[in-house]
């Protein structure tokens, strides 16, 4: 299968300051990844160097074959890269069918199969963004980065927060993603479990560098190797 993410050889950070160090990785068309790794070790970063939020300071960056690094920040979205922003950033004063229909670009997902796939949205469509549960905030979001057509979606804690019985709706509308629409995603999570059963490979950061990349299975299977990779001893 084509190439969907690559990143080859990465230096990335905030004006002088360096998060991400010399971080490779690439992933297929419909791959999912999950990208794990304690608070503050460059998650977001890395999330928010696909979309070109940060300064890279070397390296190469493509989406299916094109330059990332010198495509303007606002066509990246254009282009099929959606994206889930960990304070979910949706409009608080637009409602839910406004937060959806702002974002929508010509492709297979309109708001009808939005709300097909969330039928929450469909009964709080009339709501204000700043009158929604956590839930459904985020199952918000979920929806306005599908409006986009996207080919990879990238999402950063999407259950971060939120009631089980939520986060396995959610799950289930990621497995639906995979799987009928072929898309690419990375699924970023302090949830290693839920993210290692869900994504098909994983990699784990510490300090801004990969120091573990894999099939999901390897870890699911190592307790003991993820404690570590995470720094919790015992
Ligand atoms: N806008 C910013 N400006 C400067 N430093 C930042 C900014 N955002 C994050 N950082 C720093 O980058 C590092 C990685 O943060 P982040 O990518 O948010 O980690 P994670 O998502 O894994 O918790 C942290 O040291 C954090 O303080
Ligand atoms: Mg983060």
């Amino acid at each position: 299968m084509a190439d969907c993410l690559s990143l080859n050889h990465v230096s990335a950070g905030y004006a002088e300051t360096v998060v991400l160090e010399d971080l490779s990785l690439t992933l297929p068309e419909g791959g999912t990844l999950a990208v794990l790794g304690r608070n503050g070790v460059g998650k977001t970063t890395l999330m928010a160097t696909v979309m070109g939020h940060t300064t890279v300071h070397s390296g190469d960056i493509s989406f299916l074959g094109k330059n990332l690094r010198t495509m303007p920040v606002h066509r990246r979205a254009a282009s099929g890269i959606g994206y889930v922003p960990q304070e979910r950033e949706i409009f608080h004063s637009l409602t839910v069918e406004e937060n959806l229909t702002v974002a929508e670009q010509p492709g297979e997902w309109n708001i009808a199969r939005v709300y097909e796939l969330f039928p929450r949205l469909a009964e709080r469509r009339r709501n204000m963004g700043n009158h929604l549960s956590g839930g459904e905030q985020q199952m918000l979001a979920v929806g306005r980065a599908l409006m986009s057509n996207p080919r990879l979606i990238l999402m950063d804690e999407p259950l971060e927060g939120l009631a089980p019985v939520i986060i396995d709706l959610l799950v289930a509308a990621f497995h639906r993603l995979r799987e009928a629409d072929g898309l690419t995603i990375v699924l970023v999570e302090q949830y290693a479990r839920l993210a290692l059963e869900f994504a098909e490979r994983a990699i784990v950061l510490d300090r801004g560098r990969i120091v573990h990349d894999g099939p999901s299975e390897e870890l699911r299977n190592a307790p003991d190797r993820l404690a570590a990779l995470f720094g919790v001893v015992g």
